[in-house]
């Protein structure tokens, strides 16, 4: 996650320039040689990737890798003590893993209230109450038992390095670590473990060296039983937490079938409950082929374009927050929710020419610290994952002695039926906290194939801006013929039902002040976004040809890698 008005110049110039990337550095396909790609939010979990790739391991090889580099790196959200989603596809099939948090078995509905019954607040961000129990190591664990081709301790190798010799942390992090001691401060020992973090300074994390040695030598059973489990639950006896041995003794990351659905020519492989994101990116994209008459001659990022959007993203919250939750805990009537049928109908309520009222957009049957990565390996497998802990830095709480941060993922769940999480979205009975229960996300990495083969692997962080953002980032490549790099970079806008008439935009590259004037005539408000949503990592391959590209707002690298 970036702020940065700074970078306005810099995605201005790349925006309106030809696309000149590394991607395309690497000039024709060469018959002799295949071609894998990475875009991946930072330098050294890029390099990882691509070692690895190299060194013959596959695309879920490379991606478990990357996790665990990231989770060194990338300190803002790349975790071990968080979870996330898995997209897979591989050898010709698709696949979703699963290893998303999930709700302590001591947890109840209104652990986050008070006696009169109001949200007590920061209690499900910040400190040891916030976190869910983590999925990522399950998770790896889980896609390499299955899939992976180089040895497990040789995917956690790069990580150990980064860990143990230390690594130049980005200034971009630098400054978002520092401004975040405060937030903490008094409340959690983030500041012991990340107030050395400085400009150019060489930073180096021990304790999570040493956890990822063990983790290395004894594999998915040392997080969940051995060592770091004790030192995670020694860590929330000590600080207030609730999540216990038999909490991690009983997680369980999940294989579940990809939700499907055909759009045009391609067929979109995307993430099922418990996320909301694969639903979210599939209605948008078949709603506004429903109004393409609508949609005709409208340009990008226009007034209208903009009304449109909203009025299609209003109809997609209000069904998130009414219908989704863990589909263990709650019945989805997917099928239904992403029908052409329903779809449609949903279509023809959107107003092209007026705001619906909110009281008139009922559920239609009756930010920051979230990465995402894509590879492609030169077989044309493919991975996208997104995986986080929540807002940032998570609950702020590094388990002692292992040396890495726990997440707040609690704060996903409704804590009270309609009062906002910090994402601003609300929920009702169907994502409430119940014990083992997973917390409804909008994490939504997503895959496009063509004639069954991978032809766009993207995804983002960003909260609840994650489907919309995805969904804006497909169009503008397939519709609005930009490159990968424009795409990702283009500004973007939000709108999520709540609060009423609210569009927000990105905070480094706003609309034209043309489209912000009509937008507000019309009724809307227009704000930028508290935070700069969204880093997209896209790989699109054009023809033979694999473009990958990362959100130039933040410190992501993208590369086309030639496999001998
Ligand atoms: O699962 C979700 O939807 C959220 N926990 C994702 C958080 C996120 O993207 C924060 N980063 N911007």
């Amino acid at each position: 996650m970036i702020n940065g008005a700074r970078f306005y110049i810099f995605v201005s110039i790349l925006l309106f320039s030809t696309f000149s990337s590394y991607a395309n550095s690497a000039g024709k396909v060469n018959p002799q040689v295949s071609q894998a790609a990475v875009a991946i939010p930072d330098k050294y979990a890029a390099k990882v990737a691509e070692d690895i790739l190299l060194a013959g391991g596959n695309a879920v090889d490379a991606a478990i890798a990357t996790g665990f580099a990231l989770a060194v790196t990338y300190i803002d959200a790349g975790n071990i003590g968080g979870g996330g989603f898995m997209l897979i596809y591989i050898d010709g099939k698709a696949l979703f893993l699963d290893y998303r948090e999930t709700a302590p078995l001591t947890a109840h509905r209104d652990m986050y209230l008070n006696d009169e019954k109001a949200v007590v607040q920061n209690l499900s961000l910040i400190g040891a109450k916030a976190p869910g129990v983590p999925g990522t190591v399950a998770g790896f664990w889980e896609a390499h038992q299955r899939f992976g081709k180089l040895s497990w301790s040789k995917l956690i190798e790069p990580a150990i390095k980064l860990a143990e010799e230390g690594f130049i942390p980005a200034n971009i992090l630098v400054d978002n670590i520092q401004d975040h001691y405060q937030r903490f401060d008094g409340l959690t020992n983030f500041k012991t473990y990340f107030g050395s973090v400085e400009h150019g300074k060489n930073f180096k994390q021990p304790e999570l060296a040493e956890t990822l040695k063990r983790i290395a030598k004894n594999g998915r059973k040392e997080f969940y039983h051995g060592e770091t489990a004790k030192l995670l639950v020694k860590q929330m006896q000590k600080s207030g937490g609730i999540i216990s041995a038999q909490d991690l003794a009983q997680y369980k990351a999940v294989w579940r079938e990809p939700l499907k659905a055909n759009w045009r020519d391609y067929q979109i492989l995307s993430s099922p409950p418990p996320s909301s994101g694969g639903f979210g990116v599939i209605q948008l994209l078949k709603m506004k082929d429903y109004l393409s008459k609508e949609f005709e001659g409208v340009t990008h990022n226009s007034e209208q374009y903009v009304h449109l959007v909203a009025e299609m993203e209003k109809r997609v919250f209000a069904d998130r927050a009414e219908y989704l939750g863990d589909p263990a805990f709650v019945d989805i009537d997917m099928t239904h929710l992403i029908s052409d049928e329903y779809i449609k109908r949903r279509a023809m309520e959107v107003k092209p020419n007026e705001i619906s009222r909110l009281e008139s957009v009922n559920p239609g049957l009756q930010s920051p610290n979230t990465t995402h990565y894509s590879i492609v390996d030169a077989d044309g497998n493919a991975v996208s994952n997104t995986y986080t802990i929540n807002w940032a830095y998570g609950s702020g709480v590094v388990v002692e002695g292992a040396g890495f941060l726990l997440n707040n993922e609690m704060d996903d769940f409704s804590v009270k039926p309609g009062v906002a999480n910090i994402f601003g979205v609300v929920g009702n009975t169907a994502n409430e906290i119940q014990p083992g229960k997973r917390m409804l996300s909008s994490m939504s990495p997503t895959i496009l194939l063509q004639d069954n083969k991978a032809v766009m692997v993207i995804g983002t962080p960003g909260g609840s801006t994650i489907f919309t953002s995805v969904f804006q980032a497909i169009v503008n490549i397939i519709d609005f013929k930009m490159t990968p790099l424009q795409a990702a970079s283009a500004s973007r806008f939000h709108h999520q039902l709540l609060p009423p008439d609210l569009i927000t935009q990105s905070p480094s590259l706003p609309l034209p002040d043309s489209t912000i004037e009509a937008l507000t005539k019309r009724g809307y408000r227009v704000e930028p976004h508290s935070w700069e949503f969204g880093d997209i990592q896209v790989i699109w391959k054009d023809g033979e040809q694999l473009i990958p590209a990362s959100d130039s707002r933040d410190r992501g690298v993208s590369k086309v890698i030639d496999i001998k």
